[in-house]
């Protein structure tokens, strides 16, 4: 039996249908053939993940079943029972295993890496850094950093380095966040760390197994950690050697005072631990949408200069202050569709049910894994016409809207991207100053980067545009 694909009605997807047929227990929804094991798929996967998911959906529907020995595997791309999963079936999920192994080799068991009980209390003693009304806070931190580092962009460039920049200028701020410190020749050793964890971990996820890090060809791996944890651990150590009343106002005195209110449940090694992810997930994945962004505004000028304007008129030429920001809904709109088209984590962490769960009338056993590729639903014509087109209007107020669960660059559910706020915060102003000082174009000869998977949607090369300083900028 095929799950259909239907073209439904975008305000009425999940409510106007009458509830699937339950399947008998046992029965497995379509997918392609396994062959003897299934781990040609896995090979498939490997070599273009989005490529194999796309043809299984055109080929299968919304919920595709990959037999990979010993697992069964289940890919959603239903909004409706994408979200039913990961809102309803919460407590009956937990990370996949492997992809949480390869994680904690960095992470170490941060509120990325927990399960259950330890995870809730993470979450919980974490959330108030990240809310909106805190985030605000960090509005002048980010303009400060954002402000410096476009002096040193040139007033014309051809083929200005514009990923780079980005990442300099995210690792930057969320230095400052983290530790109110800037960036200097450490960090710039990070920048390179980070990538080389990245590439390393993409690659273990489709082994099931690693081989240990003292492995000769891991060195460069071992290394990146190294330098990464050598950083963490500088900063942890100068402040304990501070006064208490002498700290900073920034997330590692937050950490430090949940180590110093409870050192049992907050060791110094989870506060390293936080410190990492919060480095890690705060800055990587906003680098990325932001190189998209600028993409997207070179590649459609005409957008570029309905966002400048609204700049103009809204700022007058001043810094951004967390009061302005609800007024640069254009803005805002362009980095929604950017992240509509280029999500940074363009697979959400697969999980594994725990027990029995039934899902669009299929009773799937406990131990399945669930795989949800956001870009595939995101690009869903059902839901987004002409899905490969950037539409900033798509988000307006009056636009006709989508699914619940069609888009979900941020994750859904109580695992939803903790740092969500901050990471909008953070664009909007530096897209904002970005669009106040330059003029963002495609050289001549270029052609549209393709997106390359690494944990995070990057383009295949690192991507350079044409900046020029806007006038009176
Ligand atoms: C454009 C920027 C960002 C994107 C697209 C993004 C995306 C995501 C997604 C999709 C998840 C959920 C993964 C899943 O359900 O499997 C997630 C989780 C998370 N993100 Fe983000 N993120 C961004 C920025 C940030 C920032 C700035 C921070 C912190 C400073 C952050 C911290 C986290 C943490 C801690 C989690 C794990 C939450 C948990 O498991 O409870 N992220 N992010």
């Amino acid at each position: 039996m095929n799950t259909p694909t239907s073209p439904r009605c975008p305000f009425h997807a999940g409510t106007d249908l009458p509830a699937p047929a339950l399947q008998p227990p046992g029965a497995w929804p379509p997918g392609p053939p396994p062959g003897l094991t299934g781990w040609s798929l896995l090979r498939r996967m490997s070599r273009d993940l989005f490529g194999a998911l796309s043809e299984w959906k055109q080929a299968y529907g919304d919920v595709v079943h990959l037999r990979m020995w010993p697992e069964h595997q289940i890919v959603l791309t239903d909004p409706q029972l994408a979200r039913e999963l990961l809102v309803e079936h919460h407590d009956a999920l937990i990370r996949w295993e492997r992809g949480i192994e390869v994680f904690s080799q960095v992470h170490g068991r941060s509120v990325l890496i927990a399960e259950g009980a330890p995870w809730r209390s993470k979450r919980q003693a974490l959330q108030p850094n990240f809310t909106p009304k805190a985030v605000q806070a960090f509005v002048p931190t980010i303009t400060g950093a954002v402000g410096k580092a476009l002096c040193d962009w040139p007033a014309r460039d051809a083929r200005w380095p514009i990923e780079s920049a980005l990442t300099s200028l995210t690792m930057d701020v969320i230095l400052r966040m983290l530790f109110s410190s800037e960036v200097d020749a450490d960090a710039r050793k990070a920048e390179q760390a980070v990538h080389e964890i990245s590439v390393a971990g993409n690659a273990e996820l489709y082994w099931p197994a690693s081989w240990p890090d003292w492995m000769p060809w891991k060195r460069a791996k071992r290394r990146a950690i190294a330098v990464l944890d050598s950083l963490i651990n500088r900063h942890i150590a100068a402040r304990l050697q501070v006064e208490r009343n002498a700290w900073p106002v920034d997330i590692l005195t937050r950490l430090l005072e949940l180590h110093r209110d409870d050192p049992a449940a907050w060791p110094l090694r989870a506060v390293r631990d936080e410190c990492m992810t919060t480095f890690l997930a705060g800055h990587e994945t906003a680098a990325a949408t932001l190189t998209w962004w600028s993409w997207c505004m070179a590649a459609n000028p005409a957008v570029q200069a309905k966002a400048k304007e609204e700049v103009a008129v809204r700022l007058q030429g001043r810094m951004p202050t967390a009061a302005d920001l609800p007024a640069l809904g254009y803005v805002t709109q362009t980095l929604q569709e950017t992240l509509r088209l280029y999500p940074a984590a363009p697979v959400l962490l697969s999980r594994r049910s725990t027990r029995p769960i039934t899902l669009g009338g299929w009773q799937l056993p406990a131990r399945t894994i669930f795989a949800i590729p956001v870009q595939l639903l995101q690009h869903d014509a059902r839901w987004f016409p002409e899905p490969q087109e950037f539409r900033p209007e798509r988000f307006a107020t009056d636009a006709p809207g989508h699914p619940r669960g069609a888009l979900m660059p941020f994750g859904t559910g109580p695992r939803v991207c903790l740092g969500q706020h901050l990471a909008m915060t953070e664009m909007t102003v530096i897209a904002a100053m970005i669009l106040q000082r330059f003029t963002l174009t495609a050289p001549e000869d270029m052609a549209a980067p393709r997106p390359a998977f690494n944990i995070s949607l990057r383009p295949d090369a690192p991507l350079r545009l044409q900046v020029s300083a806007a006038q009176g900028g």
